[in-house]
């Protein structure tokens, strides 16, 4: 009997420590950057003081303002841009972009910790980057260090913005980008047919398992060493012995800070019933790919590994595969780097059938965001929306509750926020099952209504 109550007392002490801990997570997640000795993803030395004093006269852009529009950089009422650092480093302010520019994002108007930022323009961010930074290192400046940083920013910019690599549209991020890398370390140029490979930003909760079926959307990342978490860093322009150095402590604990995160609640009412009647279909029809979705006794979710499903059977683009070609490994085989960053080969290549825990959040769906709503993902590839515009794509009056989604926009003024599934490596097609046909409109509302409670 003693023993039953200590359990008792432990696991509860355990279980309200899982919700602080992933409150806690998500601010560490928030502060997070790997700038490390004057090198990692940054732009000229001061640079960001403009942005500050404009901020502080009250001129900053405003949440839904141009920076939020043009480089899908999510900004706070303060001002205060969300994963954009001031550095400190020899006497110079740095501006640096830290984990969640990227790695956290909007959804029906919340901002999540750990979710895809569905507007972010890596592509647009560096050519006007770029410009800016060639104006002000165009100016005089007395700091000897300088020279050695600016040129090191411009070179990190201009990767991102080269066309051979970049992205075309928001939301969308060119895995290239970190491809490249291992090309430059060995002081070759990038192949003729170099691939995109263009992807949406995975959601990290449920981090502490999907590593054991392998990193990113093909699952090609060696999960148990953790050396991708820094990979970005380096096409940034971090050194390998850095990264070297700081890699036991650093990336320790950016995996503790992921195996916290849980996923967000759906904000909005649910219809229990129907959820029900889903659940059931859900059984049937998904689980054998999406697995189970099991609760510890507070009902907080009990994560697993998901599973891998070749792409001749789900059928979806191809690009983001075909661009982790032979040479490639090959090349991610040799790297300098190869004690941490390396290659999972799979008997054939597929794409991770993800866990489904917070999907309401993460449309448009799959991985490249080619599909705007659940709806859409359960019907006719031919009925799918061909265009569908990302303006305000995270905001409340763009959340579709019925169909769970992206309310569909057909135009946009702008370009690059309009989604095109006629592009390369955006094709909208696939994952289209056998059942899937048999559905009626009332069966798609009960499954949406079921993947609300997850
Ligand atoms: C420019 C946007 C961007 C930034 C900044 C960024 N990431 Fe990512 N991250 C991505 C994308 C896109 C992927 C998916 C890549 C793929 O599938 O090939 C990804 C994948 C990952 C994954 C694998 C997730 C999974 O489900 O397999 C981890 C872990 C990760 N990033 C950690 C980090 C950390 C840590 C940082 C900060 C040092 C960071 N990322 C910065 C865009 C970004
Ligand atoms: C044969 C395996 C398989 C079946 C059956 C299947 N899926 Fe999937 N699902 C996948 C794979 C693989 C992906 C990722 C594909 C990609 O990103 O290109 C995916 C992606 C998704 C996504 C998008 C995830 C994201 O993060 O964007 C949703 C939502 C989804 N599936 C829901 C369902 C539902 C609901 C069912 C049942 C009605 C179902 N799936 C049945 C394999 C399957």
């Amino acid at each position: 009997m003693k023993i039953l109550v200590l359990l008792l007392i432990t696991s509860i002490a355990f279980a309200q420590s899982r919700q602080e801990r992933a409150t806690t997570a998500a601010d560490a997640f928030l502060n997070l950057n790997f700038y490390y000795k004057g090198r990692g993803m940054s732009v000229s030395p001061d640079l960001i003081k403009l942005y500050d004093s404009l901020n502080k006269m009250g001129l900053s852009t405003g949440e839904l303002g141009p920076l939020y529009q043009r480089w899908g950089m999510v900004v706070q009422k303060s001002g205060n841009v969300r994963g954009l650092f001031s550095e400190p480093y020899e006497g110079m302010q740095v501006g640096v972009l830290g984990c969640v520019a990227c790695h956290g994002g909007k959804a029906a108007g919340q901002y999540i910790v750990g979710l895809g930022n569905k507007n972010i323009d890596v592509g647009q961010i560096g050519s006007d980057a770029v410009l800016a930074m060639k104006m002000w290192g165009a100016l005089p400046h007395r700091n000897p260090k300088f020279k050695e940083l600016h040129e090191r920013a411009l070179s990190f910019t201009k990767g991102l913005s080269d066309p051979k690599i970049t992205n075309h549209t928001q939301g969308l991020v060119p895995t290239s980008f970190i491809r490249s890398w291992f090309y430059k370390v060995k002081g070759e140029p990038i192949p003729q047919d170099f691939l995109k490979g263009l992807v949406k930003v995975p959601h990290l909760w449920g981090y502490g398992e999907k590593k054991k079926s392998g990193l990113t959307w093909g699952g090609e990342g060696n999960g148990d060493l953790g050396g991708w978490i820094p990979a970005i860093e380096l096409s940034a322009g971090q050194s390998v012995e850095n990264v070297r150095e700081y890699f036991g402590e650093k990336v320790k604990h950016t995996e503790e800070i992921f195996e916290s995160f849980l996923p967000p609640k759906y904000p909005f009412a649910v219809d229990a019933t129907k959820a029900a009647n889903g659940e059931k279909i859900f059984v049937k029809s998904c689980q054998g790919c999406h697995g189970t979705y099991n609760r510890d006794f507070e009902g907080l979710p009990i994560y697993d590994s998901p599973k891998l499903v070749p792409l001749r059977v789900v059928k979806t683009d191809s690009d983001r595969l075909d661009a982790m070609n032979d040479d490639l490994i090959q090349h991610i085989d040799t790297n300098p780097l190869n004690e941490y960053i390396q290659v999972w080969k799979h008997a054939e290549p597929g794409y991770v059938a993800p866990k489904l825990w917070g999907i309401w959040a993460r449309f448009p769906y799959l991985h490249n965001m080619s599909v705007p709503t659940v709806y859409d993902l359960l019907s006719d590839p031919a009925t799918r929306p061909k265009q569908f515009s990302m303006k305000n794509a995270g905001e409340r009056d763009r959340f579709d509750e019925v169909r769970l989604g992206l309310t569909i926009i057909k135009k946009d003024s702008w370009k690059r926020r309009l989604y095109d599934t006629t592009r390369k490596g955006s094709s909208n097609q696939g994952h289209y099952f056998e059942s899937f046909k048999t559905f009626t409109h009332e069966n798609k509302l009960e499954l949406i209504e079921y993947l609300k409670t997850l």
